[in-house]
């Protein structure tokens, strides 16, 4: 069992929310295409549902099995199917696939697994694949002192930098990457100012 989001899962209601992620939903309805997607770190399946109601195929991952419930009383009451996996990434039968598009919102990996994550995740795409990243940036940090509503890992070197998304994704070219303020209103868990990086890239 992982403590932290297990407990936070098995409150009451849906700790983001269950409307999507407005940079993932902005960025995936632009793509003119449907296929295949993952959703690393899905959580609640907030993402997932927005994309499954609009014809993704769509697989999600977690480590939290309580996430994984909610994600599926979600996916039952719109009547879609998302195929969430819980666990250690490299143990998961989803590396076995491609996908046309990855997804990583607000996905904070510990640092020990940080990079090896990421680079694994862009292996998965299939050729000009679209990763989607948004997450906190390390300048969110000094945010999160003076709002701690805000949310983000209180680990620094887990928060994302321009730099370090460029280091992990090196056979992605870039679309878009940029640091930005914007305010959040997701849930109990992301409320307020914050910073964050926001990244598209291509498989090339
Ligand atoms: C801030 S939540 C974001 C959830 C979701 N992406 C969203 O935006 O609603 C971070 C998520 O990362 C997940 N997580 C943390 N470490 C993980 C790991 N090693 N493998 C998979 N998921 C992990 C947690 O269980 C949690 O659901």
């Amino acid at each position: 069992m992982n403590n932290f989001w297990d407990l936070r899962y098995k409150e009451e209601g849906y700790a983001y929310g269950t409307k999507p992620n407005e940079f993932f939903k902005n960025s995936i309805d632009t793509l003119n295409q449907k296929g295949t997607l993952l959703l690393a770190a899905e959580g609640e399946g907030r993402n997932a549902l927005y994309a499954a109601k609009i014809s993704w195929d769509v697989y999600a991952f977690d480590i939290s099995i309580e996430a994984k419930k909610k994600a599926d009383l979600l996916a039952k009451s719109e009547n879609v199917f998302i195929n969430y996996q819980v666990g250690d990434f490299f143990k998961l039968q989803l590396i076995n696939h491609k996908f046309d598009v990855i997804a990583l919102i607000f996905a904070h990996f510990t640092t020990d697994i940080l990079s090896d994550y990421h680079q694994k995740l862009a292996e998965l795409l299939k050729p000009n694949g679209i990763i989607i990243l948004e997450g906190f940036s390390k300048t969110h940090f000094e945010f999160q002192k003076e709002n701690p509503n805000a949310g983000g890992p209180k680990n620094l070197d887990m928060l994302f930098s321009i730099e370090s998304i460029k280091k992990d994704f090196l056979n992605v070219e870039i679309i878009k990457l940029e640091e930005v303020e914007i305010e959040l209103d997701e849930g109990k868990y992301h409320q307020g100012k914050a910073k964050v990086i926001r990244f598209i890239g291509r498989k090339i």
